[in-house]
């Protein structure tokens, strides 16, 4: 890659703080039924939190809330947000989910949430055998997941050339059927899964089992 991972989400942040959620009713589905798994003694991890409004939203109902990403203009933005809104329970770091730390055996965390980043991992396996590992036994893994390996569009012949630069971030072209497969491969028990209408997405709701 000619440019860093991190050069297309540091250009992209400011304009991506100010883009409009895509599908609100969809993100709105979603944030409920991850609520729903989610309790007041619970630590949680957000990996890619891009700006992050999901962590803000879901902080008040949980006791502390990670969330992380390497654009360090994502989480400038993130950060910004935390002078508006009171969330003492909230961090905001820069760091790759690969670098972030494991935590030591017996304080994993209760949930993690990896929201539209699967599909932008070149090893998406490794970053699910982390996200098991980085679990309590019983956590569970929130997840939405573009799969455009279900599609027929042209973006797949031009999608990886411009990905190989780094002019956009690489895309892995998953399918939604071996998206779930895969989880589940990795330890997981797939829950809740829902893909909104007329999208290619994945939403899994996934909990750690041993
Ligand atoms: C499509 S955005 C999603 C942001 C947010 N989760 C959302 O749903 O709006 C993907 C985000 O993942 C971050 N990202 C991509 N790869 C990453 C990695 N390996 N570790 C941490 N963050 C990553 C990017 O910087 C970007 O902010």
């Amino acid at each position: 890659m000619l440019l860093s991972p991190t050069f297309f989400w540091n250009k992209m942040a400011r304009g991506y703080a100010k883009s409009p959620v895509g599908n609100p009713a969809a993100y709105q589905v979603k944030l409920d039924k991850t609520a729903e798994y989610l309790r007041p003694t619970d630590h949680v991890l957000e990996f890619g939190c891009g700006t992050g409004t999901t962590a803000l939203i879901h902080a008040p109902r949980v006791a502390k809330m990670d969330a992380i990403d390497f654009s360090k203009e994502m989480i400038a933005i993130a950060r910004e947000k935390l002078w508006d809104q009171s969330a003492p329970n909230v961090s905001f770091e820069v760091s790759s989910f690969e670098d972030w730390p494991v935590p030591v055996e017996g304080q994993g965390y209760d949930a993690i949430l990896g929201m539209s980043i699967l599909h932008l991992i070149k090893d998406a396996e490794s970053t699910l055998d982390k996200v098991h590992k980085s679990l309590k036994p019983g956590g569970v893994f929130v997840s939405s997941t573009v799969c455009l390996g279900d599609g027929k569009g042209l973006g797949r012949y031009f999608l990886p050339v411009l990905g190989a630069i780094g002019v956009l971030p690489r895309i892995r072209f998953l399918k939604a059927t071996a998206l779930q497969k895969m989880i589940k491969d990795h330890g997981f028990e797939i829950e809740h899964h829902w893909q909104p209408d007329g999208t290619p997405t994945l939403f899994a709701i996934a909990r750690r089992v041993d």
